[in-house]
């Protein structure tokens, strides 16, 4: 609790492990309510590793943690994985197309959960295609399969699909590695809009991503988180000479 508001999401001393290899050491991060909460870093910092952490897929990578991973007050370790994992969306790196239409994609998730009225189940796909601003593009070929889309789209379907299970927490990781500045724009602007409703993990690879749409920044390296903070002050006024030298372009 912060001033009486429930955290959504909140890290605290967390170590993680591949085998011996120690890989996150003591981090500790907060996702307030409608914030987007940036994540950057050099690769190999234990970025996608805390992620992981978050909706307990480090196991299903090999991995092994310890410490605490709390989702609105409560140990994540308390709540089923699956049920986890709807609150807390992941939007990977590459777009993950599901071999089925568009609709399908969307679909996906909610008829795993036993929606089958075909009516809820069109609002959901039009709610979540609109919410990733792809809507426009696609509503006349729903049945097209969803893997014959640009990158960019796909990315965007990805992004409908982690919705579709209406999440709490949205976590993106490096999304637009595979996509053109234009899209990345547009979707920057979908995630503006979409953290007035819940809250957002980014991390990003993208100094100026970070820049442009997180409320707060955190700076992560060699497994450590070794700043955090309003992301303005991390850029303009970091504490750190290791924030300061990566934020301007010094390495990584
Ligand atoms: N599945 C895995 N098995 C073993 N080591 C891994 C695995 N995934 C990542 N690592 C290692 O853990 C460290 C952190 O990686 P990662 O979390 O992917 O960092 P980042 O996302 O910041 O690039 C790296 O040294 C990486 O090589
Ligand atoms: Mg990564």
């Amino acid at each position: 609790m912060v001033n009486g508001t429930v955290i959504p999401l909140e890290v605290r001393d967390l170590n993680a492990w591949y085998g011996t290899r120690q890989v996150l050491k003591n981090v500790s991060l907060a996702v307030r309510p409608n914030e987007i909460l940036g994540v950057i870093g050099p690769a190999g910092g234990g970025k996608t590793t805390m992620l992981t952490c978050l909706n307990r897929t480090l196991e299903l990578a090999g991995g092994r943690s310890e410490g605490i991973v709390r989702i609105e007050g409560e140990s994540v370790d308390k709540v089923d994985p699956n049920e986890l994992r709807r609150r807390v969306a992941m939007v990977l790196p590459l777009p993950v197309g599901l071999p089925m239409s568009i609709y399908d994609n969307v679909a996906f998730a909610p008829r795993m959960v036993g929606v089958t009225n075909r009516r809820e189940l069109d609002e959901i796909v039009e709610r979540c295609l609109t919410q990733a601003a792809l809507w426009d593009e696609v509503k006349d070929r729903l049945d097209q399969l969803g893997t014959r889309l640009s990158g960019g789209q796909q990315q965007r379907l990805t992004l409908a699909r982690a919705l579709s299970t209406e999440p709490e927490v949205l976590c993106l990781d490096e999304f637009s590695i595979a996509i053109d500045p234009v899209t990345t724009m547009r979707i920057e602007a979908v995630l503006v809009e979409l953290k007035k409703q819940i809250s957002i993990v980014l991390v990003t690879n993208l100094l100026q991503q970070a820049r442009r749409i997180a409320d707060r920044t955190a700076f992560m390296l060699l497994g450590s988180v070794i700043e955090e903070a309003p992301t303005e002050e991390l850029f303009e006024f970091p504490k750190d000479k290791r924030t300061h030298d990566y934020v301007n372009g010094k390495f990584g």
